[in-house]
Parts: structure tokens; C-alpha cells; sequence
């Protein structure tokens, strides 16, 4: 491939700029890295890694061994992208908005769902008024199995509280980590048993748990087919021995490498996570239903003590980290999921069940493309009267999102299905957390919804956490709307779209709301643009309407810190190695001209 000197111009050019340039109708200079970057790649992957590597070392964006192992793990995943890829193609503006944050998502594919049966008339099913029962929700577990106590909790990796170094060991750092956990590092085992224990105490008669998956460290760098299997199996077997009866989903980090899961189409290099987490969850969903599992992930199973049927998606299929979904031409339809859900919720819908749909990633997140959230929420807008609620995880944060049948109109009347997005138990985004929710044993509507956390503030936290209550949806969101929620009455779609309008005219009701999604941990206040876009999140069940735009790559720094040296929030996004590797490249000239000396040889 010949050198790309003019492009290199054009892209040093919009670099003197103090901001990004974003998205020049030309798309120059995002078609520019673009073209260098697919020239190293058709190089090879070896050249590719390397040339990554050294882009990251010399970014000072991570600790040496962090860019080799992370990028050794994702980089030929990318390189085989790009090679594929023709630029200017839907899936090199994807490529682009994923890992340069430069340039607007291209318009949906449109594509119909194809349902058996046209929608019925039947309306939302209204609460049967009997003695609800207690389910319970936790999530992102992510423990460390190499957390030592007494380690540096401000080490100089993504996740610290290992015994990384001689400075990082323990009785040889001026910060050493508690027993129980830190917000600078993924949870020891400790808390993780002290959650189960709590379940326990706090709902002894729960009938059932939901637990939204990702079981494996935030150490992406360094994960192994091997250490995730045993990360994996040691995790269930712990809930099991605490738990009676758990439903569970397949997160992203349960693959190694991290988020690489293959559609079928692909050839499935993901085989041996499906093995392992379907021998796990046969023990509650029976044999059938697990050996569906172990094809793609997913299952539906029916709950023996009541009419409702738990239907698990694998939500990696649609995730924008799943770097190996930017085929030449993305599938429409990955490992057939969609037609698959389609044929269950018909047939529970023929059935009369009432349905939970549970996955890891929420669907209408910016980590979901735009196309697969759209043909999802399809579904959902189809089987609404079936759908009691949908239940994830992921994102770490307490949040909600609301699916309508209309959403160039939202409004109560066209709200159709709700999903509860579980906070983490994993420390790094807010004090550890998980739920009960009150629901009706017949309709399967959620009542209330309760959580409670280990506020790691508390003194005793390093010696004995304790689980209290956090807050009560009902109690704290009933009476935001109009008229206020009555005792017997479900949190209904429609319920929680007169919440957000009710915050549309309160700042402070929405600043609770921005509180609890931290569980009350290093809060900002969010007031104008801010609170603009965030309710705008909550009503997108479908990721095109959820307002988020694309951020162009930043110059990053090891960690991020804020003004008094602590590490910030760390959600999903800080993660991605290459993925920060590659944005750093619309900042900084010089790693730019790297990419091109490379490009250039031979
Ligand atoms: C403490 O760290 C220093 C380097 O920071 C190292 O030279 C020393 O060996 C370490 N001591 C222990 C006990 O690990
Ligand atoms: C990497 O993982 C291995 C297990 O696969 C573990 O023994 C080792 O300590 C880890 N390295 C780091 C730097 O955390
Ligand atoms: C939502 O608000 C509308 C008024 O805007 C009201 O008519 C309706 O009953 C409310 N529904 C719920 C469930 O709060
Ligand atoms: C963490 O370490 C950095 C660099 O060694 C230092 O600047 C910062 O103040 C430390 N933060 C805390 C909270 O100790
Ligand atoms: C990014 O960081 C590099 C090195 O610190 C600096 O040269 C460059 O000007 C920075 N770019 C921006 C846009 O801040």
C-alpha cells in the first residue's frame, strides 16, 4: 500500500485545531486514519499489534504489559476488521464512531421483523391484588480473584489492589486496600459472599434470583480461556451453594478475549463460555432448556411455581465492543437470536405466560448498535402485553430505560415496556448493590422495586459489611407522579413516563435520580444539557433515540483522575485497550504519522 502523504496532510492539518474536527462532510480525515489503519492491517497482524502497542506505550496511556497484553488479545480481532472492510462502507463509519468517537451514525437499515401472528388486542394485564412474592436482581459481580488485601488501591493500571509490583505490595504502599473491596478495584471474594449472605437475611423467601451477568475481572489485558473457566465455575458454584434458584444471562466478560464472541454465521469461537455457563444453569433451567443455552447463550425456561417464562438473550450479539461483529456486511439477524425470540414469545404469548426478558446489556444503550436495538425493540413493541418487564445489568449504574410504540410522540399512553438496569456489585462505579423487587404472583408485574447496598463509607465496612436499604422505587418515585401511585399499583411504562416528566419540572427530583445511579458515590450534579440528554436516555429502549453522540478520541492518561487525584466513575467505556489506543490517534499527530510510516513500508 503506498504511502497516504496527502491524507496525512489533510489529517495533521485538522489536528492543529484546539478541538476535534468533527465530522467534516468529506469525512477526510476519519477516511484518512481509516486507510492507514487498514493499510498496517493488510501488513499482518503481527505489524498491526505492533504498531498498536507502540502507539499505547508511547501515548503513556497504559502500563507497558497492559498495551501488550490487551492489545495482543484485541488487535488481530481489528486488524481482520479492517482488512474486510471497504472505507466509506456502513461498517467503516460504525468502525470509525466506535474507535475514533468521530462522526454521526449512519440512518438504521430498515428491516421488518417478520411476526407469525398480528399483535392481539390485549390489554396490559392490571395487578391481581394478591400477597406479592420477593425476587431479587445483582449484577457485574466482577470479582478479583487475585485481590490481596493490603495491596495499592492507587497502582497504576485499570484496576488496582493487586500485588502487581514490590511498590504495590502489601506493608510497601501509603494506600493499602481493605479486605472487603475498593472503588479503585474489582471485589475480592469477601464481599461477593457477604452480597449472598445478605440476600438471604434481607429476602429468605425470595423466590427466585436474576443475576445480569459479568462474572470476570476488569484485568482484560491478562485474561486466559483457562483463569475465565475457573473464574466462572468458582462464581456459580458460590451462588449456588448460597442461592435456591438463579437465572442467569451471558455478559461480555465472560469471554476471553473480552467481548470477542462470534455469530454462528462466523464459526462460534465461544463454544467452550456456552458450555460452561449452560452445565452451570441446568441445575434451575432443567436439561432442555440448558442445552439451548449451549448454542448461543440464550434460553427460555419456564418457572415451575407460576405462570411466567424467563427468557435470557445474549446481548453480545449487538454490543459495539463485540469487535467481531464489523463484518464486510453486518448481520441483520447475528446467530439468528431475533428469529428465535420471536418463535418463544409467540409461543408464550399463545400460551398465556407472562414473560421476563433478561440480558446483560441494556438494548437501547450507546453500547448497542443502532440497528440491532432497533429490530429488538421491534419485538418488544410486539409482544408488549406479554412482557411483564426486562431486567440487565452492564452499564453499573442504577438506570432505567422505557420502550414506546411511538417515539416521535412519548407519552404515557404509548409507553409499552420497561427495563430495570441493576447497579453493580463491583465497587468501581458506586457502593456494591442489589435488589428486591415486590411482584405480583400472578400478573408478574413489578410492584416495587427495593435496593440495598454496603456503603462503603461506613466504618465497619472493612471489618463486616452491612446491607441496608437504599431506597424504595415506590417510596421514592410514586409520588413524583400525577396522580400519585397507589399501594397496589404497578410501576407500570406508563407510570414511569409520568416520572420523567415530573422530573422534566424538578431539578432536585432529577438530582436524585443522578444520585442513586452512583448509589450516592462521587455525584455530580446534572441541571440543563445535562438533564436534557439523560431523560432522553431513560425514554430509549431503542439505542437511535437515546440522544448519545459520538465523543472523539481523547488524550488519555493512565487513569483518569479528577481535580483531588481520585480515579473517577469507571464504567464499561474506560476499558477497551485498542479502543483507546486508536482514539488517542485523533489527538496526537505524531502517533499518527507512526501509523503512517508503517503503512508505508515494504
Ligand atoms: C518496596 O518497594 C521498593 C520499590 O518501590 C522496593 O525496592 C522494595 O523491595 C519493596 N519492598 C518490599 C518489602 O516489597
Ligand atoms: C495474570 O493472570 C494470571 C493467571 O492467568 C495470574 O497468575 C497473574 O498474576 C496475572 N497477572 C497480573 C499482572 O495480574
Ligand atoms: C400518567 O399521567 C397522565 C396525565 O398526564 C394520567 O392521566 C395517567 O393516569 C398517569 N398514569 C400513571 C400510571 O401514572
Ligand atoms: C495516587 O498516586 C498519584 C501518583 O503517585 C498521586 O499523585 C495521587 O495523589 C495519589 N492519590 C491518592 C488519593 O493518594
Ligand atoms: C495530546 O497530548 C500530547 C502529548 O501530551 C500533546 O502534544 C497534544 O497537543 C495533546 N493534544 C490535545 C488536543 O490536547
Amino acid at each position: 500500500m503506498p504511502r497516504q502523504s496527502s491524507e496525512v496532510a489533510l489529517a495533521a492539518e485538522a489536528q492543529g485545531r484546539d478541538a476535534p474536527p468533527f465530522c467534516p462532510p468529506t469525512y477526510v480525515f476519519t477516511h484518512a486514519i481509516l486507510v492507514l489503519l487498514k493499510g498496517v492491517a493488510e501488513l499482518g497482524n503481527t505489524i498491526f499489534v505492533d504498531t498498536l502497542t507502540e502507539i499505547c506505550k508511547l501515548s503513556g496511556a497504559e502500563d507497558d504489559d497492559v498495551c501488550e497484553g490487551a492489545i495482543k488479545l484485541e488487535g488481530p480481532i481489528i486488524a481482520n476488521d479492517l482488512r474486510g472492510m471497504s472505507i466509506g462502507s456502513k461498517t467503516s463509519d460504525l468502525f470509525c464512531i466506535t474507535f475514533l468517537g468521530l462522526c454521526s451514525y449512519p440512518a438504521v437499515t430498515p428491516f421488518s421483523i417478520s411476526f407469525p401472528k398480528a399483535k392481539p388486542s390485549t390489554a396490559r394485564p392490571t395487578p391481581s391484588g394478591q400477597d406479592p412474592i420477593q425476587i431479587v436482581q445483582y449484577s457485574d459481580i466482577h470479582v478479583d480473584p487475585f485481590y490481596v488485601a493490603g495491596s495499592n488501591t492507587n497502582c497504576t493500571k485499570p484496576i488496582c489492589c493487586r500485588d502487581y509490583s514490590a511498590a504495590d505490595a502489601p506493608g510497601n504502599n501509603s494506600s493499602p486496600a481493605g479486605p472487603n473491596g475498593d472503588h479503585n478495584c474489582d471485589a475480592p471474594v469477601s464481599l461477593e459472599e457477604s452480597m449472598y449472605a445478605a440476600i438471604n437475611d434481607i429476602a429468605p423467601n425470595a423466590k427466585f434470583s436474576i443475576f445480569t451477568g459479568d462474572i470476570v475481572d476488569h484485568a482484560v489485558w491478562n485474561t486466559t480461556q483457562a483463569q475465565n473457566t475457573i473464574d466462572i465455575n468458582d462464581a456459580y458454584s458460590r451462588m449456588s451453594s448460597a442461592l435456591n434458584l438463579i437465572y442467569g444471562v451471558t455478559g461480555n466478560h465472560e469471554m476471553s478475549p473480552v467481548n470477542a464472541f462470534q455469530t454462528t454465521a462466523e464459526g462460534t469461537n465461544a463454544q467452550w463460555v456456552y458450555d460452561l455457563l449452560s452445565s452451570a444453569w441446568t441445575q434451575w433451567i432443567g436439561a432442555s432448556s440448558a442445552s439451548e443455552a449451549d448454542k448461543i447463550g440464550a434460553y427460555s425456561a419456564k418457572y415451575s411455581d407460576g405462570n411466567l417464562r424467563i427468557i435470557s438473550v445474549n446481548t453480545n450479539f449487538y454490543y459495539i465492543q463485540n469487535y467481531e461483529l464489523y463484518e464486510k456486511t453486518m448481520e441483520t439477524d447475528p446467530s439468528s437470536q431475533f428469529s428465535w425470540l420471536v418463535t418463544e414469545l409467540q409461543a408464550a404469548e399463545d400460551a398465556g405466560e407472562r414473560v421476563y426478558i433478561i440480558g446483560h446489556m441494556p438494548m437501547g444503550s450507546s453500547d448497542a448498535f443502532h440497528d440491532g436495538s432497533n429490530y429488538f425493540d421491534q419485538i418488544v413493541n410486539r409482544y408488549s402485553s406479554t412482557i411483564a418487564a426486562l431486567f440487565f445489568g452492564h452499564t453499573h449504574d442504577d438506570e432505567m430505560e422505557i420502550a414506546y410504540s411511538d417515539y416521535s410522540a412519548q407519552s404515557f399512553s404509548n409507553a409499552v415496556a420497561y427495563s430495570y438496569i441493576m447497579p453493580s456489585m463491583t465497587p468501581t462505579s458506586g457502593h456494591p448493590a442489589f435488589r428486591v423487587y415486590s411482584v405480583d404472583p400472578v400478573t408478574f408485574a413489578v410492584l416495587d422495586s427495593t435496593t440495598y447496598i454496603a456503603n462503603m463509607d461506613d466504618p465497619d465496612f472493612q471489618t463486616n459489611p452491612q446491607w441496608t436499604k437504599y431506597y424504595s422505587a415506590k417510596e421514592a418515585y410514586g409520588p413524583l407522579a400525577s396522580p400519585p401511585l397507589g399501594d397496589g399499583d404497578e410501576l407500570s411504562p406508563a407510570f414511569w413516563h409520568n416520572v420523567t416528566v415530573a422530573w422534566e419540572s424538578s431539578d432536585a427530583d432529577f438530582n436524585d435520580y443522578i444520585s442513586r445511579k452512583s448509589r450516592g458515590w462521587d455525584v455530580e450534579s446534572c441541571t440543563g444539557d445535562c438533564k436534557t440528554n439523560e431523560i432522553c436516555k431513560v425514554r430509549a429502549a431503542r439505542a437511535e433515540n437515546n440522544c448519545v453522540t459520538p465523543t472523539p478520541g481523547v488524550n488519555f492518561s493512565k487513569r483518569d483522575l479528577d481535580e483531588s487525584g481520585a480515579v473517577k466513575h469507571q464504567d464499561e467505556c474506560g476499558i477497551s485497550v485498542a479502543r483507546r489506543t486508536l482514539g488517542s490517534l485523533v489527538q496526537r499527530k505524531e502517533l499518527l504519522e507512526l501509523v503512517a510510516k508503517r503503512s508505508g513500508q515494504q
